[in-house]
């Protein structure tokens, strides 16, 4: 068993998973309401509240589990890329469990632990495939050999899109986080209602870039009446839909560019019900076998660092106690 730790943001996480890659308990506190009032997420309040969290934390997922800290091999963190100041929280913690129970420790990438996730709950091992990863920082294409064989195809050129979701809802005054409230409103919106541009939307290129809708939507803010449930609505339609399309279209020819039959999907923006629903059907329309996290792991959450940490440490792989936060921490060298 390994226990890992996951305070990169404004969530703190600790969760315990077998060698077998069984979750044996996941728990989170989410800070979304201490966050809410001030519209994101503030560095030195999320990194206060790590602090009150991550203790309990893993008290509570050792008693969910029915296991003691002295039946863990292994202790793992993520060390990067987040904020600075949340980092180093849960890698000092979970550094000083490994010191004091003489067990190695494990620097995990954040992005790692989304990458892997669609191979949890029984779907692993890690096997060859085109990943799409869309969270509230990132949004990258990768080819995928195996684990730790990582080649980027693509990302953005600016905002990621679950910050192209959380920005244009903070214009149009739905509450922090944004992706959920425009997912819930886009179900009862027109999705061709505004045409939003939808860039290196050409066929050919794997880049993306989501500042263009931004822009796009707040020129047409001062025509629109959001007072109108009906037009509120068919604007997070249409703002879905355009980052939708790209994202869907995107994953579909790096596929074929890469001739993988395997695609997988992950990150925070990846529990949205329309994209679910339009990679279902565009895959089964193409051939190829889709692999999506169960929604609880789309997000942030400790499950997903533990499973990925735990098939670095099946490969003998462990990090020095000396090993840093890294604030910028790549996936793909
Ligand atoms: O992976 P994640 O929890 O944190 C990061 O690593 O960034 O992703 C958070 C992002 C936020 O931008 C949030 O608005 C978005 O995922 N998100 C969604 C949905 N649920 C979360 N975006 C669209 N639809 C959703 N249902
Ligand atoms: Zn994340």
């Amino acid at each position: 068993m390994l226990l890992a730790l996951e305070s990169s943001c404004d969530e703190t996480a600790a969760a315990i998973c077998t060698a077998d890659g069984v979750l044996l308990a996941s728990a989170i506190a989410s800070q979304i309401e201490i966050h809410r009032q001030y519209g994101g997420v503030v560095p030195e309040v999320a990194s206060r509240n790590h602090v009150l969290h991550v203790r309990p934390l893993v008290e509570q997922v050792l008693a969910e589990a029915g296991v003691k800290l002295a039946d863990m091999r292994a202790f793992a963190a993520t060390t990067g890329p987040g904020l600075v100041s949340s980092l180093l929280i849960g890698t000092s913690m979970a550094k000083a469990l490994a010191a004091a129970e003489n067990k190695p420790f494990l620097a995990m990438n954040h992005m790692e632990g989304h990458l892997l996730s669609p191979f949890m709950a029984g779907n692993g091992p890690p096997r060859p495939c085109v990943a799409l990863i869309v969270s509230g920082g990132h949004t990258m294409l990768l080819h995928m050999q195996g684990v730790g064989q990582y080649r980027l195809l693509g990302k953005t050129r600016d905002d990621a899109a679950g910050e192209a979701f959380d920005k244009v809802a903070k214009m149009l005054g739905l509450p922090y986080p944004g992706g959920p409230e425009i997912d819930k409103l886009a179900s009862q919106g027109r999705a061709d209602a505004y045409a939003f541009p939808r860039s290196f939307h050409d066929g050919h290129s794997l880049e993306f870039s989501f500042s263009g809708l931004k822009t796009a939507v707040l020129y047409e803010l001062p025509k629109l009446d959001l007072r109108n449930p009906a037009t509120l609505a068919d604007v997070c339609a249409s703002v879905q839909e355009a980052i939708l399309e790209v994202l869907v279209e995107k994953l579909i020819l790096a596929a074929r560019q890469c001739r993988e039959k395997l695609v997988t999907v992950s990150g925070g923006v990846s529990c949205n019900r329309g994209l679910r629903a339009k990679l279902s059907a565009r895959c089964e329309k193409e051939g190829l076998t889709l692999l999506l996290a169960r929604p609880e792991l789309c997000t942030d959450n400790a499950g997903m660092i533990a499973y990925a940490a735990m098939q670095r440490f099946q490969l003998g792989q462990t990090s020095p106690l000396t090993a840093d936060v890294d604030p910028n921490l790549p996936l793909v060298a």
